[in-house]
């Protein structure tokens, strides 16, 4: 791991001030004594902030069962997530809530949107009733493509009213994607947009569905959300607006009584098979482990406008644009478009208009306004921040200075959160009231968690030395499974040693115990803190009939961590050359989407691989990132191959 000796260095060490410790929910005292009790007896503590974060319509019987490696997290217990997330802001002494401000939403072209408690909760229901009116019952699934409106945040929290997981597939996904996905969760509704607004353009996305929708039997309805206004075709035997089954639904439907395990979403995502993984999560644990952790780690008051920029596609916007801060109560901000438009300063546009005080987003992000340039933030009053948050991808110690001076003033701690799809919540992170920061570390372990550096044989390594993060005792909000794969979850996850978690990453501890975290291990790439798998890129490449192989790898960039890099064989008289790589790169868009669209293009007529015919990865990543070959090359079948890739044009 060449990268410790450079993080090594980072000495700086910024301690919490002390006005935000006084004032926060978790201070020292308590962050001392949750350690304690979390290192002690780890569910012990998570049954405390079960107790203290959720409302149960009926108590658990035993808090953990854990049968490697399937968890049963508050068996027994009742509850239900939609409840927690709004009924409870409505009732008792917090019914003062009804009229605070649930989602603050700005669409890119400046059009805005508030929902309040009383009237999120409303058209929760509502929509929960045209989810059952459509047939839709308890455990069936429904897919969600749609930009980020609200009504994509209504829709979630209406299949949870009624115990309907779902799967919300990014929109910046292609038709054959989402058709993929759809077909494995066999889901019965999906739910789509006429289109958003990027880059100060509208875009369809009715169309993708449709296309997708040609080969998906299982799905009986279609709804659609008008945003954008433009011509799209209904099919009257399958679509319906939201609106029309809205004007006529009734606002009053109980909330689900479910059981503590039963399946909340799924949630694809890359993996080193060309087939994306559904990662399970359930109800009980999951509400727990993203409410206790939102709380203390944005240390949420009912004060803040809470501003995540994830879209709510990914796990992020799961956890912490909708359930993580609506379960607290909390006013969650959401953001439609780019950043960039109409100018490079929109976020700080925003930030500044609408007073946020806690902004969480990602490192890709932070580099892109560096770049941009610091009159952009300059020009605006950021003073209503006071806690910044970063995830995703490790941050450069140069990108974290920069966000803690110019958007920080200074002033506010930095969390610099580690977690994944699969573990739900939060996992390594400091706590911003008790924990010093140091650039480029996530510091330590969530009270609770218990996470270590590991050896290939499963030891101990001792600091600074570097190894495989491992977590080594179960958690609440840990994915429960594969959806349909239950082989593929012991393989991927539990197999490297025995009934200990692999989340896949590299990383380190300093002599002080904290972490720094150096990235993925497998043939996972994370481009601009988006996890795609090099043989999901690498079977799209293959399906054009120009391909005859490639092999894609990452290379590291300045601005989106890691670039795609793909060198690719075409077929005996086809043309190599830049009209070729428009095609793969278009190949690419269609089967996956924009976001996996390989930066350079190496056409080369053969690949180095061993005798066995194994790819040889290992050279293609050095060869991409411009390094010689290192290590050993006795296993390659053919020397010449290296020479000739290393001269190969970059397209
Ligand atoms: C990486 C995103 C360093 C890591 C929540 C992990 C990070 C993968 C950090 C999960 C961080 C996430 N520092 N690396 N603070 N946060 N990662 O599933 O490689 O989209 O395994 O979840 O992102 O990506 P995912």
């Amino acid at each position: 791991m060449p990268d410790i000796e450079s993080l090594l260095k980072e000495k700086r060490l910024f301690k919490p001030a002390r006005e935000f410790t006084r004032a926060a929910h978790w201070n020292k005292k308590t962050v001392a004594e949750y350690r304690k009790l979390g290192q002690k007896n780890p569910t012990r503590f998570w049954e405390k902030m079960a107790r203290e974060h959720v409302s149960w319509f009926a108590p658990w019987k035993k808090t953990l069962q854990w049968k490697p490696p399937f968890a049963k997290w508050f068996v027994g217990g009742k509850l239900n997530v939609s409840y927690n997330c709004l009924d409870r802001h409505l009732e008792g002494e917090n019914a003062w809530r009804r009229n605070k401000a649930a989602i603050i939403w700005e669409g890119e072209p400046g059009d805005s949107r508030t929902l309040t408690y009383g009237e999120l909760h409303r058209e929760v229901c509502k929509f929960a009733n045209v989810l059952k009116g459509l047939g839709v019952k308890k455990g069936d699934r429904v897919c969600l493509y749609m930009p980020m409106v609200p009504e994509l945040a209504i829709a979630m929290l209406a299949c949870t009213r009624i115990g309907a997981p779902h799967s919300i597939v990014f929109g910046g996904f292609s038709a054959e994607a989402l058709r993929d996905r759809i077909n494995d969760a066999d889901a019965k509704v999906v739910i789509t947009a006429d289109g958003g607004y990027r880059r100060g353009q509208p875009f369809a996305l009715k169309p993708a569905v449709d296309e997708a929708c040609k080969g998906t039997p299982c799905v009986e309805h279609m709804v659609v959300v008008q945003r954008t206004g433009q011509d799209t075709a209904m099919d009257a035997s399958r679509d319906h607006w939201w609106h029309d089954l809205m004007s006529e639904a009734s606002a009053d439907c109980k909330p689900a009584r479910l059981d503590a395990e039963h399946p909340l979403f799924i949630l694809y995502t890359s993996g080193t098979t060309g087939k994306p993984k559904g990662i399970l999560h359930t109800t009980g644990g999951y509400l727990t482990h993203v409410t206790a952790t939102a709380k203390a780690i944005f240390d949420l008051k009912d004060s803040d406008t809470y501003w995540c920029t994830a879209d709510i596609g990914w796990i992020t916007g799961h956890s912490y644009v909708v359930y993580g801060i609506l379960a607290n109560g909390a006013t969650s901000f959401m953001y439609e478009g780019v950043p960039t438009h109409p100018g490079p300063d929109r976020f700080w546009d925003i930030i500044e208009r609408w007073k946020i005080s806690i902004f969480y987003t990602a490192p890709t992000a932070i580099r892109t306004f560096i770049r941009l340039g610091d009159e952009h933030p300059k020009k605006h009053d950021l003073s209503s921040l006071r806690l910044l948050g970063t995830v995703g991808e490790p941050i450069n110690p140069e990108a974290w200075i920069w966000y803690h001076n110019v958007i920080g003033g200074k002033k506010c701690p930095i969390v610099d959160t580690w977690w994944q799809t699969e573990t739900g919540g939060i996992m390594i992170t400091p706590l911003p009231g008790a924990v010093d920061t140091t650039p480029g570390s996530a510091t330590l372990a969530f009270p609770g968690v218990q996470a270590e550096i590991l050896s290939e044989e499963g030891d101990v390594v001792a600091p600074p030395n570097g190894g495989f993060l491992a977590v080594t005792h179960p958690w609440p909000g840990m994915l429960r499974g594969i959806w349909g794969d239950p082989a593929r979850f012991k393989e991927v996850y539990w197999s490297k040693w025995k009934n200990l978690y692999f989340p896949g990453d590299g990383a380190h501890k300093d002599k002080g115990g904290y972490f720094w975290i150096m990235g993925r291990v497998d043939d996972v790439m994370n481009i601009s803190g988006h996890r795609i798998g090099t043989m999901e890129v690498e079977s799209a490449i293959v399906s054009h009939p120009d391909v005859a192989e490639s092999a894609v790898v990452g290379r590291p960039d300045e601005l989106t961590g890691t670039a795609i890099v793909a060198f690719v064989t075409p077929r005996g008289g086809v043309d190599a050359g830049s009209q070729l790589a428009e095609k793969v790169r278009k190949q690419v868009t269609k089967e996956i989407g924009a976001i996996a669209k390989p930066k350079d293009i190496r056409f080369t007529n053969a690949l180095p691989k061993t005798r066995s015919g194994k790819i040889m990865r290992r050279l293609l990543r050095d060869i991409a990132a411009g390094k010689e070959a290192a290590g050993d090359t006795s296993t390659l079948e053919d020397f010449s191959v290296l020479a000739s890739l290393r001269e190969a044009d970059e397209n």
